[in-house]
């Protein structure tokens, strides 16, 4: 079983919406796949309690139930587990991190996300697990997309190659229940997503 978490430090980056939408487009490519919300806030359990499909699974666990999760998910035979997170401070987002096979780092190109981008880097550095970022949220076709890239590069990590724009579709899948893939399965935002969920397995094998 893979894991893989969203994390960030900033909270509206974009970790729910991408953590339920790659593990509906991993579902739908064939995964046996569990989400595992350790956010108080819940957002992506209520998400699949407004589900009326059972896959993915959802389940909901502190951090420090984690591991004890992950190995139950790995007993149902699961093959990936994605964990959605909390800004969590330490020890809590230590204990995620070193749990997991790789951190995918969603950042939207405003000045504040990416001043905020150097906590969760350092938290991932600091536990030596390999971490990616992906750009969340961007204005169509705007510059900032590529200037973006350009500063989240000094980092060292890679960036996925495919951008997830800021689209009405990902907000309005998420209050209904579902994934883009599912509603607007030929739409841009569910090729984004389908795209997203290669590129994360290529850097998970
Ligand atoms: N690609 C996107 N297009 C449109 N809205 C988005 C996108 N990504 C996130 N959002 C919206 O931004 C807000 C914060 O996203 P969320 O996934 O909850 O972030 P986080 O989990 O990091 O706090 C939500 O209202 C969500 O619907
Ligand atoms: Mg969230």
């Amino acid at each position: 079983m893979k894991k893989i978490a969203f994390l960030s430090q900033k909270g509206g980056s974009g970790k729910t919406t991408l953590a339920v939408h790659t593990a509906v487009a991993a579902h739908e490519a064939g995964e046996r796949v569990v989400v595992i919300d350790t956010d108080p806030q819940k957002s992506a359990t209520i998400w699949g309690e407004t589900r009326s499909q059972d896959a993915p699974i959802v389940a909901t666990a502190a951090a420090a139930e984690l591991l004890h999760v992950l190995d139950v998910a790995k007993r149902e035979r699961m093959t990936l587990a994605i964990v959605d997170t909390a800004p969590h401070a330490a020890p809590d987002a230590t204990r995620i991190v070193c749990a997991v096979d790789l951190v995918v780092i969603p950042c939207r190109p405003t000045a504040f996300d990416i001043a905020a981008i150097g906590s969760a880097v350092d938290i991932v550095k600091a536990a030596g697990v390999p971490a990616v970022f992906v750009l969340s949220a961007c204005p169509f076709r705007s510059p900032e997309i590529s200037e973006t890239r350009t500063l989240l590069a000094e980092y060292g990590f890679p960036i996925a190659t495919v951008e997830i724009i800021d689209r009405r579709a990902f907000a309005r899948a998420i209050a209904s229940g579902r994934a883009v893939t599912e509603f607007e399965s030929d739409g841009k935002a569910a090729s984004e997503i389908r795209a997203l969920w290669g590129w994360i397995k290529e850097q998970i094998q």
